[in-house]
């Protein structure tokens, strides 16, 4: 039994090709996988495939045909597979599922029942040009006011965690329930402008000195918003050198603390877990979409905030990467507490429409050199 994709091509095959196909055939054990060419068209039978044989073969064979490298696209673009060894597995990989009738059970447990009934609009509209490529210096609680309603495609954002961090304006050291208020002033105000099938991406930490799980607290915010959480993303930093050398109770159950080496980043949507958006307008590669869908992310912390007179900023590849996950080119990107313009920056250098606004005007300077420094328009 096979996995069984076609591939139609726009002319007959030629003799050549077929010659390709035969050579290539014979690379791998035909219960395995196997090319059977057909008029205009070529049947890929997949079962047990060894995709860096398989790439290499294409690369050995292709000799500037293209027919190979569309055959291997093929193969890649299939999502369906398990992993057996080195190899991907096609076929018996459901098999080896536990749960049966798995459909049947989704539908009797439903998805997202906490979101059934939003009522959010489906009226999309379209952002005003002022507001377009633009750093704005203010308190976003009052200039996202001025944004209609369903007008944003994706907000990516990091506010600030209430650590008691020195930044240029604006205080780090509210009472708890003083921070959740002010940051769901923005917050609900970020909901309001979200387009029908748009995402809020927030990067959060919690402060585990204090107990206060905040990134519980914002999605549970969100959740009674009636958003639908899409998931969550470790961001693993590998800074071991954590802050408390003090581990609570040493060697005692007593209260010993737990040390943290990764940030949060929930993802939640609007009225709709897909987004609308043209195929061609996604810029994300197979690769990068196989390695990001993985909801655990390796990278490194910004090692610039000093260049930048920026205590807490995010690295440009953490915002690359939700930009090219979570958003098409030409979507319109906010970011409420944009400090330095990280990801005002990633969002012009990928072809987004963009919109900053942080409440220092050194730090709404800072984004702007930024995207002058790479010839961005705004
Ligand atoms: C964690 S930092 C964001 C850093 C940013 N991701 C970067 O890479 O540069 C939070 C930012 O929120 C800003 N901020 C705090 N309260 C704000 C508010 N009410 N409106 C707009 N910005 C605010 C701070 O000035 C700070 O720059």
């Amino acid at each position: 039994m096979y996995k069984e994709i076609q591939l139609t091509r726009a002319k007959s095959l030629s003799k050549k090709e077929i010659g390709l196909i035969d050579s290539f055939n014979h690379q791998f054990r035909k219960r395995d996988f196997h090319v059977v060419p057909d008029g205009n068209s070529v049947q890929i039978l997949l079962r047990e495939v060894d995709m860096p044989r398989l790439k290499k073969s294409v690369e050995e064979l292709s000799a500037g045909n293209g027919l190979l490298t569309d055959i291997l696209a093929a193969v890649e673009g299939v999502g369906g597979y398990g992993i057996r060894g080195k190899k991907r597995d096609y076929v018996n990989y459901n098999k080896e599922r536990k749960v049966k009738n798995r459909a049947a059970k989704e539908l009797q447990r439903g998805k997202f029942y906490y979101a059934k009934d939003h009522g959010y609009s489906a009226r999309n509209s379209d952002v005003p040009a002022r507001y377009v490529n633009k750093i704005i210096c203010g308190d976003s609680a009052t200039v996202l006011k001025k944004l209609p309603d369903n007008c944003v495609d994706l907000i990516f954002t990091s506010p600030p965690y209430n650590f008691g961090l020195d930044y240029a304006a604006g205080a780090d050291d509210f009472d708890w329930p003083g921070y959740f208020d002010k940051l769901f002033a923005v917050f609900d105000q970020c909901i309001r402008v979200l387009k029908h099938g748009g995402r809020i991406v927030v990067n959060i930490q919690p402060l585990y000195s204090d107990y206060i799980p905040s990134h519980h607290i914002i999605s549970n915010h969100f959740i009674n918003k009636k958003l639908i959480w899409k998931g969550e993303i470790l961001w693993e930093k590998n800074n071991y050198n954590c802050k408390y050398t003090a581990w609570g109770s040493w060697k005692s159950p007593g209260n010993p603390y737990l040390k943290y080496t990764w940030e949060f980043i929930e993802i939640f949507c609007k009225g709709d877990i897909k987004k609308p958006g043209r195929r061609d307008d996604a810029d994300i590669s197979a690769e990068e979409f196989k390695r990001w869908v993985v909801g655990k992310w390796s990278i490194a912390p910004e090692r610039r905030m000093k260049q930048f007179n920026h205590p807490a900023m995010f690295p440009e590849s953490l915002a690359r990467r939700v930009l090219k996950l979570f958003s098409f080119r030409g979507d319109f990107v906010v970011d409420p507490f944009n400090g330095a313009g990280t990801t005002t920056l990633a969002a012009g250098q990928s072809g987004r429409r963009f919109l900053g606004i942080d409440i220092s005007e050194e730090y709404c300077q800072t984004a702007e050199d930024r995207l002058s420094q790479s010839e961005i328009r705004f």
